[in-house]
């Protein structure tokens, strides 16, 4: 294992991702930024400078931060913003492998662009001699609006929590737009490229898909090929082979293709789905509903002409939902924690407050990061950025009997309303002990349902309307973990809640002034590009 360094630089540039001109909240003038690369056990130097004007922060979706709470990135919670114009350090230590992504976890700046991939990388991985090159996508939702615009809309009394829908998707950063449909001022370009991944016929490849949307969620297929799923979130499962995937936000899948097709163009398409209801009355132009963001699978030899490759039927009863997760078993046996040291019961709904305004809650109560200390003037002059605990929203627990290794704490997330919400707990995976479904009303289910034995690991599962789902994780990382509904614009209304996990522990953890470190290239344990 070595430390290796990376410096990220945030800026707001005028970009066009789908064509249409628009000022994106960039990393290194790029959206996605970089995709940052490390093998297992490396240590990593994240230098984030931020030039945005704005204050800012960054999360590593899927990293433990074992030890590391105090980088975890979530403003408001674990730290306090990253003014403008200054660099922050994040430092971390990768005990873990696997298919990960960073983004903002300030305002709804992930929504503007801030937002890219991380992969571990693990020679060790059993897959790794199944397949000959791999590639990482994302897909995701953009907006022409600023969020900068959008978000004011949260905070008005007349807000009646319809989310607002985007104008077009993307893949890997590229998307296609009619700009028949954009204001007559604006900069636009029917005829964007196209995300064209290039593959050698006999040869086998791995994708890594990220889905990093506010709002969409994917039923993802490539015309003429099924894939095989062999990781989920950055769980390695036994292979599974679908033609079409569902993939909500956050949610990881790497999935191994066989490029045994004859050479030509292949059409990639991501079926976009809002679980959620949608605002048709705000300012969008354009709706991104109901139709595929393309992308080409295009063999090396094949003519340049557009795809005409027929797609697999659509499954819309996939559209919200996860992969069945019944058929999803982890690679490695584990065994499930037993000593239950906490039970949540975390019921999900939106609230109308007497003003008519509506907001998200967990248990009624809607969550508000604690932004009030210190000033960004008194972090630039030294003072510490790190934020202690706030007690908004929290859940307590600590391991006080029993084999604490095996500490488990299990949430039951009673969702009490229509939408379906992909939750996320940062600092762990979890084992997804029940998902219920057309459940009529949030009853708790019977422990004689959960699956005990095989069930699928995750960070991110989808919790269907009026249903109730059961996780189950190994409290064993000490540190304030944020668990919240991956829908930005649920999460800016407050659907989120901190875990406080063995704060009897990590109260004594002292956190660093000052980092000094030896950054050294090496060589990475991936597969180079087809
Ligand atoms: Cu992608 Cu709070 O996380
Ligand atoms: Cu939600």
């Amino acid at each position: 294992p070595v430390t290796r360094c990376y410096n990220l630089e945030l800026v707001v540039k005028d970009l066009a991702p789908d064509g249409f001109t628009r000022p994106v909240w960039s990393i290194n003038g790029q959206s996605p930024g970089p995709i940052l690369q490390a093998n297992y056990g490396d240590r990593i130097l994240i230098n984030v400078t931020n030039k945005f004007g704005d204050p800012a922060s960054i999360h590593w979706h899927g990293i433990f931060q074992n030890g590391t709470n105090f980088y975890d990135g979530i403003v408001g919670v674990t730290q306090c913003e990253i003014p403008d114009k200054v660099t922050f350090l994040y430092n971390f230590t990768l005990k873990q492998y696997g298919t990960h992504w960073y983004h903002s976890h300030f305002l709804a700046q992930i929504v503007d662009g801030l937002r890219g991939p991380l992969i571990i990388y693990n020679p060790k991985d059993p897959y790794y001699g199944k397949y000959d090159y791999e590639y990482v996508m994302t897909l995701s939702d953009w907006y022409h609006t600023p969020t900068g615009i959008l978000l004011p809309l949260f905070r008005a009394d007349t807000y009646k929590g319809a989310d607002p829908i985007p104008d077009s998707g993307l893949i890997s950063g590229l998307g296609q737009y009619d700009c028949k449909a954009a204001p007559k001022n604006s900069t636009c370009n029917s005829n964007n490229k196209v995300a064209t991944y290039v593959v050698k016929k006999g040869k086998k490849y791995r994708f890594r898909i990220i889905n990093t949307s506010a709002l969409v969620h994917y039923i993802f297929s490539i015309d003429n090929h099924p894939l095989t799923i062999i990781e989920v979130d950055s769980e390695l499962v036994k292979p599974v082979t679908l033609n079409t995937i569902p993939i909500n936000i956050a949610q990881r899948y790497s999935v191994i293709l066989d490029a045994n097709q004859p050479i030509d163009n292949y059409q990639i398409r991501a079926h976009i789905s809002i679980c959620t209801p949608i605002d048709n009355l705000t300012i969008n132009y354009n709706s991104a509903l109901n139709y595929n963001v393309t992308g080409i699978l295009k063999y090396d030899g094949a003519k340049d002409k557009l795809p005409i490759s027929k797609a697999y039927p659509l499954n819309t009863s996939e559209a919200c939902r996860d992969v069945n997760p019944n058929s999803l078993k982890p690679y490695y046996e584990k065994q499930v924690p037993k000593n239950v040291i906490s039970t949540i019961k975390a019921l999900v709904n939106f609230n109308t407050l007497s003003t008519g305004k509506t907001v998200a809650s967990i248990n009624n109560s809607s969550f508000v990061p604690d932004t009030s200390y210190p000033t960004n003037q008194e972090i630039v002059e030294g003072v510490n950025p790190y934020k202690l605990p706030n007690y908004d929203n929290a859940y307590v627990y600590d391991c006080n009997s029993g084999d604490c290794n095996d500490a488990a704490v299990d949430i039951y997330i009673l969702n009490n309303n229509t939408d379906s919400h992909p939750f996320h707990l940062h600092g762990h995976r979890f084992y997804v002990l029940y998902n219920g479904e057309n459940q009529t009303g949030i009853k708790p289910p019977h422990k004689s349902d959960f699956n005990f034995k095989d069930p699928v690991i995750r960070d991110t599962v989808t919790v269907l309307p009026n249903s109730t789902t059961v996780i189950r994780y190994n409290a064993n990382n000490p540190g304030v973990w944020f668990f919240h509904c991956h829908i930005q614009w649920h999460l800016n209304m407050g659907m989120a809640a901190q875990m406080i996990e063995l704060p009897s522990i990590f109260k004594n953890t002292t956190i660093p002034n000052d980092v000094t470190a030896l950054c050294v290239g090496d060589d990475l344990d991936n597969k180079s590009k087809g």
